[in-house]
């Protein structure tokens, strides 16, 4: 087999291409041929050693991705060889196989492509979670997203019109606004060109958002925060934007309302019926057309570095997926 091989965390441009032994699954693993990787910015953290997971070196990341069971070991019995799994990674998925527990195969919902199947789990899984679970989302409410044309930005403006809320969908350029438009949010602003506080203002009639769906951190938060409606849920969801912002916690007390925290990785970890629950109401939404992956571009998974600096330059719009033959 081969795959991109961090030896050493210092970032995704150390990636190697390397050619290593196929390894046999042991009791309880099953080996996957991988057909389809997506690109997660939390990757590029962890092969920074940045991100809560520190997987130890060597070790090959990509924590999104779908293929075909190959082979079983002992005692597994939740999957079988030839199946289409999508999988709870953490690493692997930018190898043409990864050896994983068995236990964290999900099957691939009835009719979904490999492409779809990269770009699902994690990113709706997380989306979904934070929005309905950690937010508390419900029918008629208006939401903000923030990074909304990124992978789980994307994947956030479906879920809030899914869940029947108004989505307010903010952004660095005006394509990427459009792009948001398209895929259903009501209203969007560029906060490269808008001051987001007076826009929020206009848009929700002073009341400000219920929930904030944020995603990219810096200094946006702050004047976010100091626009949220009364009993309003910000939902902590990543810092795409590299700084991690302090808020003055006064403002959390003047609205009555709350900073939540979203950490899916544990979710799924802590809570596996919550999760199985979300999984159902997520494959419902797909065959339902209600969530379906916003697709960047695919890229063979030779072209990594190419992917990351695709991505690093804030080009990415919805997800960009890695092939495999
Ligand atoms: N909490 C969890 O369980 C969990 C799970 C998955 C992902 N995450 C987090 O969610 C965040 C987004 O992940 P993603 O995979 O959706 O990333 P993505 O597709 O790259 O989207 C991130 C968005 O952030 C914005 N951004 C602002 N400043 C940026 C910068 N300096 N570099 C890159 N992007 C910047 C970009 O939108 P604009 O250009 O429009 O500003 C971009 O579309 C990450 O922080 C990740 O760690 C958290």
């Amino acid at each position: 087999m081969h795959a991109w091989i961090c030896h050493n965390p210092t970032g995704t441009d150390a990636l190697q291409w390397e050619e290593v032994p196929t390894p046999e699954p042991g009791a309880g693993q099953a080996r996957v041929a991988v057909k389809a990787s997506s690109l997660n910015f939390p990757d590029i953290l962890i092969c920074q050693n940045k991100y809560q997971f520190k997987p130890t070196p060597p070790f090959v990341p990509g924590s999104e991705y779908a293929g075909v069971v190959e082979a079983v070991g002992d005692g597994v019995a939740n999957v079988k060889p030839g199946d289409r799994v999508m999988v709870i990674g953490g690493t692997g998925g930018f190898g043409t196989h990864a050896v994983v527990p068995a236990e964290k195969l999900v099957p691939m919902p009835a009719g979904m492509s490999f492409e779809h199947g990269a770009a699902f789990l994690m990113t709706y899984g997380t989306t979904q979670h934070a929005l309905l679970d950690r937010g508390q989302l419900k029918a008629g409410e208006t939401v903000l997203v923030l990074g909304a044309a990124g992978g789980v930005g994307t994947a956030a403006v479906q879920i809030a019109k899914a869940a029947g809320a108004r989505v307010i969908a903010a952004a660095s350029t005006d394509a990427k606004c459009a792009l948001c438009k398209e895929i259903g949010a009501d209203a969007t602003i560029n906060y490269s060109t808008e001051n987001i506080r007076d826009a929020l203002k206009a848009l929700t009639g002073g009341k400000g958002p219920d929930v904030v769906y944020d995603p990219v951190g810096g200094d946006l938060a702050e004047p976010v925060f100091r626009s949220i409606a009364w009993r309003g849920r910000y939902l902590v969801v990543g810092f795409a934007g590299g700084g991690i912002p302090a808020l003055p916690l006064n403002l959390s007390l003047l609205k009555g309302a709350a900073i939540v925290g979203v950490f899916w990785g544990d979710f799924v970890r802590r809570e596996p019926q919550a999760f199985q629950r979300d999984l159902q109401q997520l494959a419902q939404w797909y065959a339902e057309g209600k969530v379906t992956p916003v697709m960047d571009k695919t890229m063979p998974l030779a072209d990594l570095h190419a992917a990351y600096a695709r991505m690093g330059a804030r080009q990415v719009v919805g997800k960009l997926v890695l092939l495999q033959p």
